[in-house]
């Protein structure tokens, strides 16, 4: 496996502040240790599920719930501990806690209600339904979504079950490898699926995949952010097992060559950012997330590092990597300068002068300082910033976005001070951004004419409900994992209570609506997979954080731009 790039996490020294667990009580902890070896693999569960495949066989429909015999995997525990009622044996997989922060009876709940969430495919299980709702009407929320998956297998991945995240990696390899048509147009080789679901046909006792790439989703949006999530999985799942043969099949290396070919491909651009549609990733509605917006650009950072770490520098590969490292180069530079607010940069912005030409421009892409949105003048600490959702010529989109931010400090495209920053304001915006539910996908809801424009008059996406302003559990993963990589796990350990306040009672929803997400989401699901499968993870990397080293990357020096334009984020 080639390294172009030095990834320190690989070598076991993702850097964490060493005041850690303060409030948890352990401090100084070297996790860096913890980090080094790959996770051992739960043989035990890859024998359950060959035992039980030709049943499974049979049998039909997925998903389906599995047995209770062999529901959980009777993985060694000589250094574990129950972290529920003995009586059951759910959710004793993780060790516990090194930060003092007590097991949950709702884990086992938790695990019990995602193990239900698996989708079969010929007796294996292939991914996760996205809600298992029966009540409402279904929509598309009986696939498996490709996004939706990630904190599934994550889930699993730190359980030591990683069977299931290879088995979907391959089988969603083998659905890019279709011809993809949208009436008579044909969608580019490397576009993965926003979802797929199983067939079964009862008469010929047969199963079969079909996939969506946008060709049924609403609004016939192509989802750029499958392809980069399939790259950052499948270095999770390298990294996390240390099974560093499914990477190297030559299908696999292929696979991110052509995802990655959509991407670094030449064009009419100026900027590194990636040209996007709408609607073209978890905001996969008309929420104005499109042109350049941070939710994928922070995705596609992440997952050009990994693909940096997995593919092999052999005659293609050679050429994607050259590719890989210039854009990262340019890309980090773009993203850091120019997404990056503050306040004395946001002070900048509002002193700007307009229609400046040449190189010299300070204002480069002609923003307007009347364009300022009211809130952001509030919403600005004195200490914090962040990456804002969209910049292009003349349009500066300031809202606040959970996942961009969060990647973009996984990824370290954020830098050390940045990401310090990011937290801050989450901190000190606490009620805006996680109020009684974590946590708002984005930051503030638009309403009114704004609304009528920008979202077509949406219904489902009022203001402060779903994709507009509302909070979702899911993402509660993500804040943690950046908790954690940035040295803040008292953070996360508030927005987890919060979250066990409620999630179970109200039956695991999609999104909870209003300013501080106190009401279940208008038509939200329940028994929504990711909101579970969020809460595990997330809970999971609280109580063992050397899951870090799987869904995060220290900052590589060589991505480090040559010149600052402004130092605002140092303080
Ligand atoms: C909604 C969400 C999308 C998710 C899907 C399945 O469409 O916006 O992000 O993947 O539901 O849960």
């Amino acid at each position: 496996m080639s390294t172009p790039n030095v990834d320190l996490s690989q070598n076991g020294h993702i850097k964490i502040a060493d005041t850690l667990f303060s409030v948890g009580g352990i401090e100084e902890f070297d996790f860096s240790r913890l980090l080094d070896k790959p996770r051992p693999l739960n043989m035990e569960r890859q024998r359950s599920y060959d035992e039980r495949s030709l049943h499974e066989l049979t049998s039909g429909l997925s998903p389906r719930p599995p047995s209770r015999t062999d529901d959980f995997p009777s993985r060694i525990t000589d250094h574990l501990e129950y972290s529920f009622s003995p009586g059951r044996r759910s959710g004793y997989n993780t060790p516990r806690s090194f930060t003092g922060f007590e097991p949950h009876p709702m884990v086992a709940e938790a695990w019990d209600a995602l193990r239900r969430s698996l989708v079969y495919f010929r007796g294996q299980p292939v991914g996760t339904i996205a809600a298992l709702d029966n009540s409402e009407e279904e929509l598309n929320y009986d696939q498996v979504f490709v996004r939706d998956f990630v904190p599934s297998a994550l889930a699993f991945l730190m359980n030591g079950e990683p069977e299931i995240v290879k088995t979907f990696l391959l089988k969603t390899l083998r659905l890019q490898s279709w011809e993809k048509k949208i009436d008579r147009f044909q969608l580019g080789e490397g576009v993965m699926p926003a979802s797929f679901k199983v067939l079964h046909d009862p008469v010929k006792n047969n199963e079969t995949l079909i996939a969506d790439f946008g060709e049924s989703a609403i609004g016939r949006v192509a989802p750029v952010d499958s392809g980069f999530w399939w790259i950052i999985l499948l270095r999770a799942y390298t990294k996390s097992t240390g099974d560093t043969s499914l990477a190297e099949l030559p299908e696999c290396q292929k696979g991110m060559r052509l995802i990655l070919s959509l991407c670094l491909s030449e064009g009419f651009d100026t900027f590194p950012t990636l040209l996007c549609a709408d609607g073209c990733c978890m905001i996969d509605r008309r929420m104005g997330v499109y042109g350049y917006p941070i939710e994928i650009q922070a995705l596609f950072f992440m997952a050009l590092r990994c693909a940096l770490l997995l593919l092999k520098q052999d005659g293609e590969g050679k050429e994607v990597v050259e590719r890989i490292v210039k854009r990262l180069h340019a890309l980090s530079f773009h993203m850091r300068s120019y997404f990056w607010i503050d306040l004395k940069q946001l002070n900048d912005i509002y002193r700007y002068k307009t229609e400046e030409y040449s190189h010299t421009a300070v204002n480069k892409f002609n923003v307007i300082p009347d364009s300022l949105p009211e809130w952001i003048f509030d919403f600005m600490p004195s200490r914090g910033g962040y990456f804002i959702g969209n910049v292009s010529p003349a349009r500066m989109d300031f809202r606040w976005f959970c996942l961009g931010n969060c990647i973009a400090i996984l990824s370290s495209l954020a830098t050390p001070e940045q990401s310090t920053a990011i937290m801050d304001l989450i901190e000190s915006r606490w009620e805006e951004l996680v109020g009684e539910m974590p946590l708002k996908v984005c930051y503030p809801a638009i309403e009114g004419h704004e609304w009528r424009i920008v979202t077509g008059c949406d219904p489902k996406n009022t203001r402060w409900s779903y994709h507009n302003g509302g909070s979702w559990p899911v993402l509660l993963w993500l804040l943690t994992a950046a908790c954690i990589k940035t040295g803040r796990p008292q953070i996360a350990r508030r927005a987890i209570e919060l979250a066990e306040s409620r999630l179970l009672k109200d039956n695991w929803p999609e999104y909870y609506d209003g300013k501080l997400g106190r009401y279940i989401g208008k038509q939200a699901r329940k028994s929504q997979t990711w909101s579970i499968a969020g809460y595990l993870v997330a809970r999971m990397l609280l109580e063992d954080p050397s899951h870090l080293g799987m869904v995060a990357l220290e900052e590589d020096k060589q991505t480090k731009p040559l010149l600052r334009r402004s130092n605002s984020w140092t303080f």
